[in-house]
Formats: C-alpha cells, sequence, structure tokens
C-alpha cells in the first residue's frame, strides 16, 4: 500500500544529511562539552557552531541562544522564567489559540499569582495589534504569541506588535516552531525578546530545540545543576541532536518553501472543489507554506481520518477525538472553536500538512481518495 504522509505539522522525516551529521556524534565525537579533553573540546566545538547557525538564521547574537528539549520546554522556561525573575509584574497577555504547551504553562502560572488576558482572534485566527495595546497595563510583563498557529496555518504580525510591545516597554515572546525556516523570523525587525524554536519540525531529530533570549532579558533559569548553557540551562548538552537541529537550519531553503506554497494552494483548490467544503485559516502569504485544514460539512473527520488510514494517507484531526458518535464526547480544538466554527464544523475538520519531501501525484491521489471518501460518508450520514 501507498504510504502518503500529511502530518508534518506533528512532525517530519528526519533529512538523511542531519542523520549522516549527528551519527559522528554518537559513535566518534561523543565527549562531553563540559570534559577539557580533546573528544570534550571537539563536543564544545560542535555546540558553537551550531549556536552560530541558528543565532544567525534569526539575527540574533551567538551568546542569546540557549539550547533545550524542544519547543514545550523552550515555552516553559520563556513564561515561568520571566514571570518568577520579574515579581514585580504579574500580567501576561497571550492569545486563545496558543499551542498546549503555552496554554497549560499560563494556567499554572494562574495558580502561582499571574494574571492572564487571553485574546480572541479572528475568523481567520488574526490577533488584532489593537487588542494587543488595549490589554497592556503598567503590570504587564509580557506578550506571548504564537507565531504559526499549528491547526490552522495563521502567521501572526509581529512587525507591528512587536513594535507596539517595545513601545510600552513589555517582553514579546513567540512560539516559532511552525514557522521557522518557513517565513522571515528576525529577531531585530521584529523587536523580539524571546523566540522558542525546535527542530522536529523541520526534518531535524526530537527532543531538541532552543530558547533565544534577548541579551539584557532578566530571566530565571528552568534547570539548575552543573552550569551549561552559560548556567541558564543545566544538564550534559544532547550533542547529536544540536548537531542535527544546526544541520537541518543550514539544509532548509526557500526553494522548498515556495514549492510547498503551490502544492498547498492547488491541494486547497481540488479539496474545496469538494461541495460543501470550508478553508479554516486564512489563505495566501499569511497561511504558512505547509498547512492545510478543510472543514467537511456533515462529515464526521475521524471517519474521514480512519478511511484514509486504509489508504494509506495520514492527516490529524484537530477536533474529534474518541467518539464514533456526532453527539458523543469529542475533544474539543481550542483553535477552531476560537475562530467561530459550529460543533458541527469542528468536528468535521481535517489538518492535512505537507513537507519537502511530498509530491504532486501524491497530493492528486489524496484529493481524489478525500472526494470519494466524503461523498461514501455523506450517503451513509444520517445528518444528510
Ligand atoms: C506551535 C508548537 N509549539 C510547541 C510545540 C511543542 O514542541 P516539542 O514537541 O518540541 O516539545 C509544538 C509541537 O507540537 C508546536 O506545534
Amino acid at each position: 500500500m501507498k504510504s502518503i504522509y500529511l502530518d508534518n505539522a506533528a512532525t517530519t522525516r528526519v533529512d538523511d544529511a542531519v542523520v549522516k551529521e549527528m551519527s559522528k556524534y554518537f559513535s566518534d565525537s561523543y565527549g562531553n562539552a563540559s570534559s577539557s579533553h580533546l573528544v570534550g573540546k571537539e563536543a564544545k566545538r560542535a555546540i558553537s557552531e551550531a549556536r552560530e547557525i541558528i543565532a544567525k538564521s534569526i539575527g540574533a547574537k551567538d551568546e542569546e541562544i540557549f539550547f533545550t528539549s524542544g519547543g514545550t520546554e523552550a515555552n516553559n522556561w520563556a513564561l515561568k522564567g520571566l514571570f518568577f525573575a520579574n515579581p514585580g509584574k504579574n500580567h501576561i497577555v497571550t492569545t486563545k489559540i496558543e499551542h498546549d504547551c503555552v496554554l497549560e504553562t499560563c494556567r499554572w502560572l494562574e495558580s502561582q499569582g499571574a494574571k492572564i488576558t487571553y485574546l480572541g482572534v479572528d475568523k481567520e485566527g488574526f490577533v488584532n495589534p489593537r487588542d494587543v495595546e488595549r490589554a497592556i497595563t503598567p503590570n504587564t510583563l509580557l506578550v506571548s504569541i504564537l507565531h504559526g498557529n499549528n491547526e490552522i496555518g495563521t502567521i501572526q504580525d509581529l512587525w507591528e506588535i512587536g513594535e507596539i510591545c517595545r513601545k510600552k516597554g513589555v517582553y514579546l515572546h513567540t512560539d516559532a516552531c511552525q514557522s521557522y525556516t518557513k517565513t522571515l523570523l528576525d529577531v531585530k525587525k521584529q523587536s523580539i525578546d524571546l523566540i522558542t524554536l525546535n527542530a522536529h519540525k523541520i526534518h531535524g531529530p526530537k527532543g531538541v530545540g532552543a530558547l533565544y533570549i534577548r541579551k539584557g532579558v532578566k530571566i530565571t533559569p528552568l534547570f539548575h545543576g552543573g552550569g551549561q548553557e552559560s548556567f541558564f540551562r543545566s544538564g550534559t548538552e544532547n550533542i547529536p541532536g544540536i548537531i542535527g537541529f544546526a544541520k537541518s537550519v543550514k539544509i532548509a531553503s526557500s526553494g522548498d518553501v515556495k514549492r510547498m506554497i503551490k502544492l498547498r494552494d492547488k491541494f486547497i483548490s481540488d479539496l474545496l472543489k469538494i461541495p460543501h467544503t470550508k478553508l479554516n485559516g486564512p489563505q495566501g502569504d499569511r497561511r504558512l507554506c505547509n498547512n492545510i485544514n478543510i472543514s467537511f460539512s456533515n462529515v464526521d473527520a475521524e471517519a474521514i481520518g480512519d478511511y484514509l488510514v486504509s489508504y494509506g494517507i495520514s492527516s490529524s484531526i484537530g477536533s474529534a477525538c474518541s467518539s464514533n458518535t456526532l453527539e458523543g464526547m469529542h475533544k474539543r480544538s481550542h483553535v477552531l472553536e476560537a475562530i467561530g466554527l459550529s460543533d458541527m464544523e469542528m468536528k468535521s475538520s481535517v489538518r492535512f500538512s505537507i513537507s519537502k519531501y511530498t509530491k504532486e501525484e501524491e497530493l492528486n491521489y489524496a484529493s481524489r481518495i478525500i472526494s470519494n471518501v466524503v461523498e461514501k460518508l455523506r450517503k451513509m450520514s444520517p445528518l444528510r
């Protein structure tokens, strides 16, 4: 059976060049970067080269990049680290469409005395910069806004939000796990103080990421111990992971992004030819190049996903989970809810996410199968 992987927003295949680069750091240069002998020094040198590559990719200084175990840790660190280092201010502004690792951290911080404003978004998932401005009070410490949304692909305008934050003297943090290497990220142009990055969404390994922290930002470490990462993130460095992360950034190309945009738009237009379908999230260059999210009216997304699996197609369901009845228990997508979808629309929404490895013929095949599956399910649906 064919295998067509359309769940690249969940994770990506590791590029062969990344695997090759990493392998040396398991078997030959396996030293601990804290050791002063030759093998240790080699590890230290490799980390500093990797740091330089990541820093350059976002216009930062090398010493502003701190390696972490991934996006979840970096987001936890950004929010908790700022909150505990700045006891004079306890207000955080964020949005209703953040990744769970930001939302759950915010909820936990509320139990520690933080006040959180969760801003709403418009029908395409955009936060209004004026709402950000209005939400900021003298007590606001931080604005944390997801750059590229993992469910519906909305890319926020960080330029304007960054300017507002700078003018008001509050920190701006962005989770860029989905947008990194896919759209511009520049710490100076966009006035960003902290950025969460990870490797496994860009053909790098799982379990590694980074937090960019602008020099001068007052933040406390999440991990204490041996003093690695300039005493800001203790723990022996994941050297193969860090090397693989840097390699995945180095080989990311704007040509791949352009190709994905073409494939994405053709796939969207093919899927929208299916009657009673609707695209969730924006069109054009304000949408992540790899994201497609469609509501198939009156069809249970979970049933679509199950059928697609039988054809070898992997997709993702943002809103449905364990139930196979439309009235039953289902996990709501907080993102689809925030852009105003009805319960029925949420339960009929499927996310497809492509990568540089996705081929046009795979998408042509997938759209034909999806069209047949939706037609079949609609015929069976009691809601017809
Ligand atoms: C937007 C976003 N933030 C954070 C994360 C979490 O990153 P990680 O899996 O590296 O912990 C993800 C991955 O699911 C994500 O899509």
